[in-house]
């Protein structure tokens, strides 16, 4: 037939050749499932009806304790803005002589949403209510995905006219907390107070929100002497030596709030962002180009001040905000990676690596955020920076289950088409392309996972890829379950494509939309030989796709 041997004729493009070696015998300490952190500006889409389904998304995304971050719990409104970028609980009014009215209604809806559907809060005390607010009005705002970001900073980002009465707001609400939820439920909560400080979203000085800061978690340890407490959800980029100087007055200031030395620091949070661009020269057609290097070097930085403190340098770490952009709400070319598979993909290759940079300083990096929820009543696949869209799961969930269901013991994974940590750190995926993995051990079970990484949206050949997992401690028959994130499996926006981009699909559309979202293998399971303790699998892996290689005793659960 004519067209194969054209087919033959055409110049071959050269695979990527790769080999992974997993040595199970080689420990690298427990496996942290640091992918299981979410948030949002919105608040109120908790207990919305897709809200919540993709809290329960959320919260069944594997074995591991699901946590989600929410601003605006503090804001005054009327709890049900659907508004971009807002939110509000009306927590806190005042009457007419000035005392205080704490109405836990939407705050509490939140939370019971959250708690119904598996997951935690990592509460954020935030914003400042319109009744405590030095500077309140104008206190609303309309944002839209274009607009300048910074018409978001009103009333809300304000010092309070009173810490005395900041204080007990907080003091009341986690009493209210302890006692609607318990004290083994709330103990096992993050509480941190406010967000970037270091930016606008804190309309202040820097003593004023170190005030605000010692205020609230004193506030907070009044009511659950055991909560654990920490901050101070710094930017990145601009942080300079804002981090550092938090710690050392959490270790040495004298509290606002107590006149004692110290304020107390369970974990310690920042923030990292990516930088994409959207290039669009005369001899290309458009393409977006992730900024890995950008969120590396934050994280880079930020372990490395963390890791100078010997208080700190053990204290868990949760990146608090780790994404490939800046705004979640904004809608322009350069965030045009939002649908598919790049993504996922960056997610794999900076999670990972950001696994590996708290190994390189030593310190205690328990969590990575990714700020992307849902939006009720949104377009299909609209281009905002969220998980599912109405109901459906986005391929980026999928990279967060296959981080999330690897278990046991970190073993060492070592791959010829790894990109260097440090070369990533400073120039991120340019070049070559990133062909990586990590690797653990639970019993009878391993698990590898392999990502293709490139930073630039553009074809590139797949990776011909042969995996040993060597020194298992059993031999015979064994099971693998090869789990695929690609154009064709665990992937609902190529599905939506190719029925044509609806809009308003039908009931069956949506119902294949819905078991496209959902986590797929590559064909059923095979069998494997593990001989000498060692199992060999091959496999090819497109650009910006995902493989998770489970391979477990054939007799074993
Ligand atoms: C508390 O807030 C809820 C929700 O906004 C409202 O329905 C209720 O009337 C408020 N309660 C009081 C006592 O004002
Ligand atoms: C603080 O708010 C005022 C308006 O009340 C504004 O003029 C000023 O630019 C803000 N400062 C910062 C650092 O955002
Ligand atoms: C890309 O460049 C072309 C030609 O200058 C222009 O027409 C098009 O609008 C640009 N696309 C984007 C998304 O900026
Ligand atoms: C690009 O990668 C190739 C090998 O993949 C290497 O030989 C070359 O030096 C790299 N170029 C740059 C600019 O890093």
């Amino acid at each position: 037939m004519l067209w194969n041997l054209a087919f033959l004729a055409l110049p071959a493009v050269t695979a990527r050749q790769v080999s992974i070696q997993v040595d199970v015998g080689q420990s690298m300490g427990p496996y942290v499932p640091t992918a299981r952190f979410f948030g949002a500006d919105e608040p109120d889409y908790a207990f919305y009806p897709d809200g919540s389904a993709t809290l329960n998304d959320l919260g069944h995304l594997g074995p591991h304790q699901t946590y989600f971050r929410t601003h605006n719990l503090l804001t005054t409104g009327n709890g049900l803005e659907t508004t971009l970028k807002f939110g509000s609980t009306n927590i806190y009014t005042e009457d007419a002589e000035g005392n205080p009215i704490y109405n836990y209604t939407v705050v509490d809806r939140i939370f019971d949403s959250y708690l119904k559907n598996n997951v935690k809060p990592y509460v954020q005390a935030g914003f400042m209510p319109e009744a405590l607010a030095i500077n309140p009005l104008p206190y609303f705002f309309n944002f839209t995905p274009t607009s300048a970001y910074n018409d978001i900073y009103t009333g809300w980002s304000h010092p309070p006219k009173s810490y005395e009465k900041w204080g007990e707001l907080i003091y009341q609400w986690a009493k209210h907390c302890l006692e609607r939820y318990g004290l083994e439920e709330v103990n096992s909560w993050y509480w941190e107070i406010w967000n970037e400080p270091n930016i606008p979203y804190w309309n202040g000085t820097i003593p004023q929100f170190y005030k605000l800061h010692d205020y609230a978690v004193n506030g907070i340890r009044r009511a659950i002497p055991t909560a654990r407490v920490g901050g101070a959800e710094v930017a990145g980029g601009p942080s300079g030596d804002y981090l550092g100087n938090f710690i050392e007055h959490c270790l040495d200031g004298t509290n606002y709030a107590t006149g004692e030395k110290g304020t107390p620091l369970d974990f310690v949070s920042f923030h990292a962002k990516g930088a994409p661009n959207y290039i669009n020269t005369s001899s290309t057609s458009g393409y977006v180009q992730m900024g890995i290097a950008a969120q590396l070097q934050n994280v880079n930085d930020a372990f490395k001040v963390i890791a100078s403190y010997p208080q700190t340098k053990s204290k868990p770490i949760v990146v608090g905000e780790q994404d490939p952009d800046g705004c979640a709400a904004c809608i322009t070319p350069q965030y045009g990676y939002r649908n598919g598979l790049l993504y996922p993909s960056f997610i794999a290759a900076g999670f990972t690596r950001t696994m590996d940079l708290s190994k390189k300083y030593g310190v205690n990096h328990q969590g990575s955020l990714t700020w992307a929820f849902e939006y009720d009543h949104d377009e299909y696949f609209s281009g905002f920076r969220v998980v599912t869209t109405n109901r459906i799961d986005k391929p980026v969930l999928n990279a967060h289950r296959m981080l999330v269901k690897m278990t046991g013991t970190r073993v060492k994974a070592i791959s010829s088409g790894q990109q260097p940590l440090e070369d990533v750190v400073t120039n991120g995926v340019r070049n070559a392309t990133d062909v990586g993995a990590i690797s653990s051990v639970d019993g009878d079970k391993a698990y590898v996972f392999i990502w293709h990484y490139h930073d630039d949206d553009l074809p590139k050949p797949d990776a011909e890829i042969d995996v040993a997992v060597e020194g298992l401690s059993w031999n015979g028959n064994a099971r693998l379950t090869h789990y695929r994130l690609d154009n064709e499996h665990s992937n609902s926006y190529t599905k939506w494509m190719s029925m044509g981009s609806p809009q308003n699909p039908t009931a069956e559309q949506h119902a294949e939309l819905r078991a496209a979202g959902l986590l797929a293998t590559l064909g059923k399971p095979t069998a494997l030989n593990v001989e000498g303790g060692c199992a060999k699998v091959s496999l090819s892996l497109p650009i910006h796709a995902l493989s998770l290689l489970v391979i477990e005793k054939e007799d074993s659960n």
